[in-house]
C-alpha cells in the first residue's frame, strides 16, 4: 500500500491510542481487545503496524493461529464504555460479540472483521513476530511492566506482532 495513503489516519490515531483502540484477530472467532500500545512506521519498505499482546490474552491464542489482524480506532472520545469492557474481560469468560456492544464490520482486504462503532481501521498482515526479550529490556522498565504480579510467572512478556497495512479507512 502507498505509504502516505497508509499513514493519512495516523495522527488521530496515535492520539486515541493511550485511550484504548480495539485489536481483532482473523478467524472464525470475533474477540475485540482494547490495546494502548502499538508502533506506527516504516521497515521492510513497507508500512506496518506493530501491536502487542501478552501470552495470557485470549486473543494471544487467536493472533496464533492466524496471519491477519486489524486495528481499529474510535473517533476521539468515543467507545468509552466498550473500551473499558473489552480492556477488563476476557474473551475466555464471555462472548464479545454479543455482550460488548459493538458490531463486526466485514473486511475489505482480506485482514480481520473491523469494529463498526470505530472512525478509522487499519487492516494488516502479519510479516514478523517475536517474543519480546525481557532480559534486552531496560530493568526499570521491566520492573514496572513485567513483575511477579502478572498474570503468568514469567512476567507474562508481549508477543510483538508486526503488521504490514493493507488498507486504512474510514468507517
Ligand atoms: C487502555 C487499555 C490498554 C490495553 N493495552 C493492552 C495491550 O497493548 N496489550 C495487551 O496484551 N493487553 C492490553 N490491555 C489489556 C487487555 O485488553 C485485557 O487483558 C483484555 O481483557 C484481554 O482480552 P482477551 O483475553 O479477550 O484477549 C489493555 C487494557 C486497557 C484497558
Amino acid at each position: 500500500m502507498d505509504l502516505q495513503k497508509a499513514f493519512e489516519l495516523v495522527p488521530q490515531a496515535a492520539e486515541q491510542l493511550p485511550r484504548g483502540a480495539f485489536l481483532t484477530a482473523g478467524g472464525d472467532v470475533w474477540n475485540p481487545m482494547t490495546i494502548g500500545w502499538a508502533q506506527f512506521g516504516v521497515v521492510w519498505s513497507k508500512p506496518v503496524i506493530t501491536v502487542m499482546v501478552r501470552k495470557s490474552r485470549f486473543t494471544y491464542s487467536l493472533m496464533e493461529k492466524t496471519d491477519v489482524f486489524t486495528l481499529s480506532v474510535p473517533r476521539t472520545k468515543e467507545c468509552v464504555k466498550e473500551l473499558a469492557f473489552c480492556g477488563s474481560r476476557s474473551g475466555r469468560d464471555v462472548d464479545k460479540e454479543k455482550m460488548s456492544g459493538l458490531s463486526r464490520a466485514k473486511a475489505i482486504s482480506g485482514g480481520a472483521d473491523a469494529v463498526a462503532e470505530c472512525g478509522s481501521v487499519f487492516e494488516c498482515r502479519i510479516l514478523q513476530k517475536q517474543l519480546l526479550d525481557l532480559n534486552t529490556l531496560d530493568p526499570e522498565l521491566r520492573a514496572k511492566f513485567y513483575g511477579s504480579n502478572q498474570a503468568l510467572p514469567d512476567g507474562d512478556p508481549h508477543v510483538l506482532y508486526v503488521g504490514e497495512i493493507l488498507s486504512a479507512y474510514q468507517l
